[in-house]
């Protein structure tokens, strides 16, 4: 069993959203996909290569005033597949949920292709098909294989 003193190195959040068991050395890329840099002043608290039980070390995220939308959730499966979602309120986990892997992903990511339609500033919301290997784009076909996370639309 983890040392319950080490959870504690994160305190607890009031009402938020802790996003658990994300595979180590993903954190700030799950901050990109969330579109939190620290400039909105959201109220963010970041582990990093924590130990734990299930995933020898993992990162953690405690937001707090936030719940997640779910095409968020849907990339954020895509590079943190063990993740588990907590829903805090006045600071009892009210709600828990793993992560599934979509088969679609709208939104958030953006098409590698600058001829894609969905890159060429048209109100067209970005789509891509979740493959075993790969995501690929509903309007281009462009593949993204790896580094998904470099892909992440800045809005
Ligand atoms: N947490 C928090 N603030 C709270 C309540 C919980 O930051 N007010 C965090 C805990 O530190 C933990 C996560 O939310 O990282 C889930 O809390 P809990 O379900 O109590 O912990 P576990 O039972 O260990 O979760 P799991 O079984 O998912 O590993
Ligand atoms: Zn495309």
């Amino acid at each position: 069993m983890t040392d319950p003193d080490e959870e504690l190195r994160v305190s607890k959040i009031r009402s938020g959203t802790v996003i658990d068991h994300i595979a180590a050395g993903q954190a700030l890329n799950v901050l990109a996909i969330l579109d939190i840099d620290g400039s909105g002043g959201e109220e963010v608290s970041v582990g990093m290569n924590v130990p734990s039980d299930r995933l020898g070390r993992k990162d953690v995220l405690k937001v707090e005033g936030r719940e997640l939308s779910q095409a968020e959730v849907d990339v954020l499966s895509l590079i943190a597949p063990a993740a588990t979602i907590n829903i805090v309120r006045e600071f009892d986990v009210v709600e828990k949920a793993r992560v599934e892997r979509p088969t679609v992903v709208r939104g958030i990511l953006s098409c590698p292709n600058a001829n894609c339609i969905s890159t060429a500033g048209e109100p067209v919301e970005s789509r891509f098909e979740v493959l075993e290997e790969a995501v690929r784009c509903g309007y281009c076909d462009e593949l993204i294989r790896e580094d998904l996370a470099d892909h992440i639309a800045a809005d």
